[in-house]
Formats: C-alpha cells, sequence, structure tokens
C-alpha cells in the first residue's frame, strides 16, 4: 500500500485548516514538531496539532523533532496525534519510548537523521508500526533529496520482509515528482511531501500524481 502524507509545515499557517481540507484525499497528515534545540527551527505544538485535529479525522503522524521526545508523549496524544515519531537521537531507550506510546494507545515510529545508521535498531522493528527515513537533514522544508539514504531503505525492506513484519518504511524530505519514483523503487511504502504538495496550486491533484509515481515504480 502506498501512503502520501502531506506535510503541513509547507502549509500557509493564516489558512490552516483549509490547507488541510485540501488534502482530504491524503491518506494521513504529516506534523512536524521542531523545539529549536534538536534541530534548529521551530515549528508549531500542541494547540496547533490539535486544531489541525479538529479540522480533519485523518491520521495525524506526529514527526516529533524535540529532545526528550518521551516528556511530550502524552501531551501530543491529547492533542489528537495518532502515531509518535521520535527521533532515535533524541532519546537514550527507543525501546521503551516505543512501549510508552503503545501504553498511550497509539502508535509508535522512530526516525533516523541521514547520518544515523540503521542498523543497531533491526532487532527492534517488531516494536515499531513505522521508520522514518530522513532524506534531508531535519529542521526545514523543500531542502534537496539525498538519495543515499536508499540504502538504509533497502536494508529495512529486507529485514521487514524476512521477519515477517508490518512495519512501514517511510521518507522524509525532498518529496517530488522527480524523486518519489527512487524511493518507491528501494522499498519505501509513505511518502512525506511538504513543498511538492502545498507549494502546488492543486494540493490534491499534487497528492494523486505522487501516489500514481510511487504505485507505477513499485
Ligand atoms: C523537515 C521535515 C519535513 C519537511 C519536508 O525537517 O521533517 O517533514 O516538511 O519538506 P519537503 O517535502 O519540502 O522536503
Ligand atoms: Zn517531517
Amino acid at each position: 500500500m502506498i501512503y502520501i502524507a502531506p506535510s503541513i509545515l509547507a502549509a500557509d499557517y493564516a489558512a490552516l485548516g483549509s490547507d488541510v481540507r485540501k488534502v482530504a484525499n491524503a491518506d494521513l497528515i504529516h506534523v512536524d514538531i521542531m523545539d529549536g534545540h534538536f534541530v534548529p527551527n521551530l515549528s508549531f505544538g500542541p494547540d496547533v496539532t490539535k486544531a489541525v485535529n479538529n479540522v480533519t479525522e485523518q491520521f495525524l503522524d506526529m514527526h516529533l523533532m524535540i529532545e526528550q521526545p518521551e516528556k511530550w508523549f502524552e501531551t501530543y496524544v491529547g492533542a489528537g496525534g495518532d502515531r509518535l515519531v521520535f527521533h532515535v537521537e533524541a532519546t537514550s531507550d527507543h525501546v521503551g519510548a516505543a512501549r510508552q506510546a503503545h501504553d498511550l494507545g497509539v502508535q509508535a515510529g522512530f526516525a533516523v537523521k541521514p547520518g544515523t545508521s540503521i542498523e543497531p535498531y533491526l532487532d527492534d522493528l517488531e516494536l515499531f508500526e513505522e521508520v522514518m527515513i530522513m532524506s534531508v537533514e531535519p529542521g526545514f522544508g523543500g531542502q534537496k533529496f539525498m538519495p543515499e539514504v536508499l540504502d538504509k531503505v533497502r536494508v529495512l525492506r529486507d529485514r521487514i520482509a524476512e521477519a515477517g513484519l508490518g512495519t512501514i518504511i517511510a521518507i522524509d524530505g525532498g518529496i517530488a515528482e522527480t524523486t518519489i519514483a527512487h524511493a518507491a523503487a528501494a522499498g519505501v511504502e509513505s511518502f512525506v511531501a511538504g513543498s511538492a504538495v502545498f507549494g502546488k496550486d492543486d494540493p490534491a491533484a499534487a497528492v494523486e500524481n505522487l501516489r500514481l509515481l510511487a504505485e507505477q515504480a513499485r
């Protein structure tokens, strides 16, 4: 299954509700939370998450680019988050963090920066509904896709298949018409796209076009 996840980081914040409604055809909404410490930028927090949750029934994938993510789990579940995707670089206990998310009744995911190796986490994949491979340095939208991270996608894809797991491989950063096919061919199932969706005049059409390109490449 292909999932297209528009990132509201690239939406018009003065018209956020209307922008979210424009991508009602998307499979989920990607919510980028930045704390100005883990990444050199700030985005928004629980109140904006709640406001988004109030205008859509869509699944909210919470991309937590924050230090000490576990401290915020309950808050983001209360705000409507459906999956907590924390960075392994931000915690010393990814297994405990996954359990905490599950105890709160939501899904767990982990994200890795481009320079972070995936090997230390391969034995724990069964605890995660999603693994998010960053294809740019986290912090900003509109950056250039880093194709070298697809090696990690292939390793993950093989391990997930061998172990018979349902873990979804997601990719985040620089996904657009020109890059999505490469990622899909490597084994990505869930595609985050910010500027390639909200930077277009017709975001819903952009979602459909990306979905088609991904489906054709798989
Ligand atoms: C970057 C964020 C991304 C961002 C992607 O740190 O995690 O989700 O919105 O933006 P694009 O799709 O424009 O690269
Ligand atoms: Zn993100």
